[in-house]
């Protein structure tokens, strides 16, 4: 499927849902695709792609970044996740299943295992707002627990936070593995996490 038919489908799946939860990404097409395709490149510059086969996208959405990674690594063993809130939101579904990956349900709680069913290469999640859903307020999400974790099943790890302004709130274990990209706008700028499974065991905490 090319970027046109991809475009062209999700158009038709969105109809006239134009308020529903997923077709902002249709209203506002330029903007997620700028932003789900500098992903592409930030993970290809960071080689985080080099020798991955299998991934793993946490809270999906429309699946705009799953449809480019399939495209960037042909035969991908691709699988994704929402809330059970989403799962079945006609326009996120329908978008989903033009991916034709296993999806399932998961709910990241602070501090508590994913119980992920499998093991990936790499695990992707971009504005996946985990570490502030689950969150009481004031409470900062427990980075260290939920990499441990993630490192139980993959290799690899990539996110862009929600994150945009000064970042005081990461904690100093995860600032080596965090960027911003200086200079860039809106929907590029935020922080990032990229990380290895190899780096995050060799960091050294103070
Ligand atoms: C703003 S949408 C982002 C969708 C897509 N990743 C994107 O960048 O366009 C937020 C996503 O976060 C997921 N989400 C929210 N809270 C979560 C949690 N506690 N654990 C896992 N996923 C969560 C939802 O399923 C939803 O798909």
């Amino acid at each position: 499927m090319t970027p046109e038919q991809y475009k062209e489908a999700l158009t038709k799946i969105c109809g006239h849902r134009k308020m529903d939860v997923g077709a902002k990404y249709i209203r506002h097409w330029d903007q997620f695709w700028l932003e789900k395709n500098y992903c592409i490149d930030l993970m290809k510059e960071r080689n985080m792609l080099q020798g991955v086969n299998s991934i793993l996208e946490v809270g999906a959405g429309i699946g705009m970044l799953g449809y480019l990674l399939k495209q960037e690594i042909p035969g991908l063993d691709f699988e994704h996740t929402d809330t059970d809130e989403y799962l079945n939101e006609p326009i996120y579904k329908g978008a989903c299943d033009l991916l034709n990956s296993k999806r399932y349900s998961l709910y990241i709680n602070d501090s508590q295992p994913m119980n992920l069913p499998r093991k990936y290469d790499m695990l992707v999640a971009t504005r996946t707002v985990f570490d502030r859903e689950c969150m009481p307020p004031g409470v900062v999400f427990n980075y260290r627990y939920w990499l441990d974790d993630c490192f139980k099943y993959v290799d690899k790890v990539f996110v862009k936070t929600n994150y945009q302004a000064s970042g005081k709130g990461f904690q100093d274990y995860i600032r080596p593995f965090l960027f911003f990209p200086h200079g860039l706008g809106k929907p590029r700028r935020g922080w990032y996490i990229i990380v290895t499974k190899e780096q995050w065991n060799n960091r050294v905490e103070r």
